[in-house]
């Protein structure tokens, strides 16, 4: 069986996303920015910070493999879905669901960076900064959450719970 006990409440996401929108906004003053998702956890996440955000913006998408080969000419890091807008010269912010280690943006950072990009910066809806194995500079933080595996509002396991609007902590139960 398994239990899930409340971590972050709707409300409080929703407040912390409109503040973060806010931040994003003051922060680029008008200058355009291309907000690219990391799927697919961080689908629900860049869907509302976005509506949170008045500059002009061009969004998305880049999966990243856990196994196997994929579709990124890099070989930082394996993709199986890369990005297809054109990034030359753009300010860009990457937008992930939780930062843990930390491996998977260190090497998104530098596959982006080596695109001639004007910049780089993270935004995570959670990070587990006790758990970091290597050093990331992550500019936007939603939640800093010190353990516990999370799913809901994007976050999964095993591919389940993704659509819950809250996050919770799962642990087996007996
Ligand atoms: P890392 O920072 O490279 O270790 O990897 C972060 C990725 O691991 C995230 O994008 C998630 O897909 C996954 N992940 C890490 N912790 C959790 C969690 O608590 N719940 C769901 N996914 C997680
Ligand atoms: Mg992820």
């Amino acid at each position: 069986m398994i239990v899930k006990k409340e971590i972050v409440s709707r409300a409080d996401i929703a407040r912390r996303v409109k503040e973060l929108g806010q931040a994003i906004t003051r922060d680029y003053s008008g200058r355009p920015l291309v907000m690219i998702g990391i799927l697919n956890g961080a689908f629900i996440f860049l869907a509302d910070l976005v509506r949170e955000i008045e500059l002009p913006i061009e969004i998305d998408f880049i999966r990243v493999a856990s196994y196997g080969s994929g579709t990124c000419s890099s070989g930082i890091i394996q993709c199986t879905k890369d990005t297809e807008l054109d990034l030359t010269g753009k300010d860009i912010l990457l937008v992930e669901d939780i930062v843990d280690t930390g491996r998977t943006l260190v090497r998104l950072k530098e596959l982006l960076a080596a695109r001639k990009v004007a910049s780089v910066k993270i935004c995570t809806l959670i990070d587990k900064r006790e758990r970091r194995e290597v050093e990331v500079e992550v500019d936007y933080v939603g939640f800093v959450v010190a353990e516990g595996f999370l799913v809901g509002y994007g976050l999964d396991h095993a591919q389940q719970h993704r659509h819950y609007p809250a996050i919770y902590n799962i642990v087996s139960g007996g």
